[in-house]
């Protein structure tokens, strides 16, 4: 990307235009420039971390089993690597609130393991020294002048409930109301932001379509549909639980975190745009819709799946229906948008055979990548594509009517942990500056940022072969000491600036 610098600040240029789904695209204003200015004076800076891929402590002091233990245990993994000491945090939390007090975030976006709180993820049982632990946690942290960003679900379900089924079994939407429930009487009065669930996409795709995330289903017909259709009940009632019942007390907002890749069409040919919006809808939308939009599906969504189950002889969609009831109560129930956002992928219009029938071939689509865009992982997914990011958030504004928007996650990938890690510290200045873009010249509301990850960890089925960290962790060290990176200084500047001063001119990422 060129540089140059522009202090202007002009009117909103919003210039995605949806009609009849095919988005007839303009550049936006300063594409292609770095843009100098302030973020708002209370913009939230923040870092996230979660529960399973830095804890450890896996069987420690009354917690129960997850399914990423079980999934981790059984060899699942790069390496048959495990979470079970990870980055121990379990019992480092003390040096981790200290990093991120050096850092100057605002808020800290971390994850409560449910089994560690509630062993048999049902509230018959509670194991105390998990609440002390995050009593603690949450302490130290407001101590240090930083608001708690809780998550309820970073993906590690009691395993004694993936023995009912799991996310399968409607019975989860309770279990999961009374989970909440309990985290929001328990922690509630000291947190301002909760959110209900992280990419649910990942969760339910990589976990129950094609199973290379726990529980390591594969089923990409079916499951997928039903596991994401009682996740978004489960956080509609979990929403609604917080509304009623603390509310009132606490003040705290409750929203839902779903990841895209930017989709940019292949071909600007009309086809590919449509198939560009349609995966954005089949990803995105089909979480994002029931809350924030219509409180239903994405029309795209239900009239292909409907379609093709007809086609291959299902007696009904795939894609399981909403009541009106459930319509009324899931639309609106989410006081703030939560988006994961790493990198952007080209989308082509192509259609697949009917058979097998799965979610990926419900959307006729190829997806690639510009052999140009630049990562640091070989054939890794993650490629540097700042654009995308302001793109996204437009598309968020447009679709949603402009919410309250928080990125709850943006970061970057290398293999070696490296401590002069200056591709990710162009990677944070781009894509911050894409951020700024998009709230000064778009006005779009977005009101926080947070980098993923505060430390090298356990990255799930890669297990530690890939690092995020703005701390690198040495793994082989049984007392996992933690040292600053170079991207940790950069960010630390950023927050203290709150934009760009003349030191943060590097251009990698
Ligand atoms: C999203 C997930 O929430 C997080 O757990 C993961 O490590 C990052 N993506 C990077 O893959």
């Amino acid at each position: 990307m060129g540089i140059s610098s522009s202090g202007t600040m002009a009117a909103s240029c919003v210039t995605t235009i949806l009609l009849l789904g095919i988005r007839a695209v303009v550049a936006l204003q300063h594409e292609e420039e770095f843009f100098f200015g302030d973020f708002p004076p209370d913009f939230m800076w923040g870092i996230a971390t979660g529960s399973y891929q830095i804890e450890g402590a896996w069987n420690e002091d009354g917690k129960g089993p997850s399914i990423w233990d079980t999934f981790s245990h059984e060899g699942k993994n790069y390496n048959n690597d495990t979470g079970d000491v990870a980055c121990d945090s379990y019992h480092k939390w003390e040096e981790d609130v200290a990093n991120l007090k050096r850092l100057g975030v605002k808020h800290y976006r971390f994850s409560i393991s449910w089994p560690r709180v509630l062993p048999d993820g049902t509230t018959a049982q509670v194991n105390q020294k998990g609440i002390e632990y995050y009593n603690n946690l949450i302490n130290a942290v407001r101590g240090a002048g930083i608001k708690p960003m809780v998550v309820l679900y970073h993906w590690d379900l009691p395993q004694a409930l993936q023995d009912a089924g799991g996310w399968l079994n409607e019975s989860i939407v309770d279990r999961f109301n009374d989970y909440a429930r309990f985290c929001f009487k328990t922690f509630g009065d000291r947190v301002p932001f909760w959110v209900t669930f992280i990419e649910p996409w990942s969760i339910i795709w990589l976990g129950y379509g094609n199973g290379i995330f726990a529980p390591g289903i594969q089923s990409p017909a079916e499951d997928p549909y039903i596991a994401g259709h009682n996740m978004i009940l489960s956080h509609v009632q979990a929403f609604h639980t917080y509304k009623n019942e603390f509310y009132g007390k606490f003040k705290g907002k409750v929203g839902i975190t779903a990841d895209l890749q930017w989709k940019f069409p292949k071909t600007q040919a009309p086809r590919d745009q449509e198939a560009a919006e349609r995966a954005a809808q089949f990803k995105l939308g089909w979480f994002l819709n029931p809350i924030y939009g219509s409180g239903d599906y994405p029309d795209v969504m239900k009239e292909r799946v409907a379609n093709k189950s007809k086609a291959q002889g299902y007696t009904k969609s795939r894609l399981p229906p909403f009541t009106a009831d459930q319509i009324r109560m899931n639309k609106g129930s989410g006081d703030f948008v939560g988006i994961n956002h790493y990198s952007s992928q080209l989308i082509s219009d192509h259609p697949l055979p009917l058979f097998p029938p799965s979610y990926e071939s419900d959307q006729d689509l190829l997806i690639s990548l510009d052999p140009k865009w630049k990562g640091l992982v070989p054939g890794d997914w993650l490629k540097s594509v700042p654009v995308g990011i302001r793109k996204l958030l437009n598309w968020v504004k447009s679709q949603y009517n402009n919410p309250l928007v928080y990125i709850t996650e943006n970061g970057v990938d290398d293999p070696t942990g490296e401590l002069d890690d200056q591709f990710r510290v162009g990677y944070i200045r781009n894509y911050t500056n894409e951020v700024l873009k998009a709230i000064r010249l778009d006005s779009c509301n977005v009101k926080g940022y947070t980098v993923w990850t505060l430390m090298d960890d356990f990255e799930w089925s890669s297990g530690y072969r890939i690092k995020f960290g703005l701390h690198y962790v040495n793994f082989s060290d049984p007392s996992r000491p933690r040292t600053p990176k170079a991207s940790s200084k950069f960010y630390a500047s950023l927050i203290r600036n709150n934009g760009y001063d003349s030191t943060t001119t590097t251009v990698v990422g």
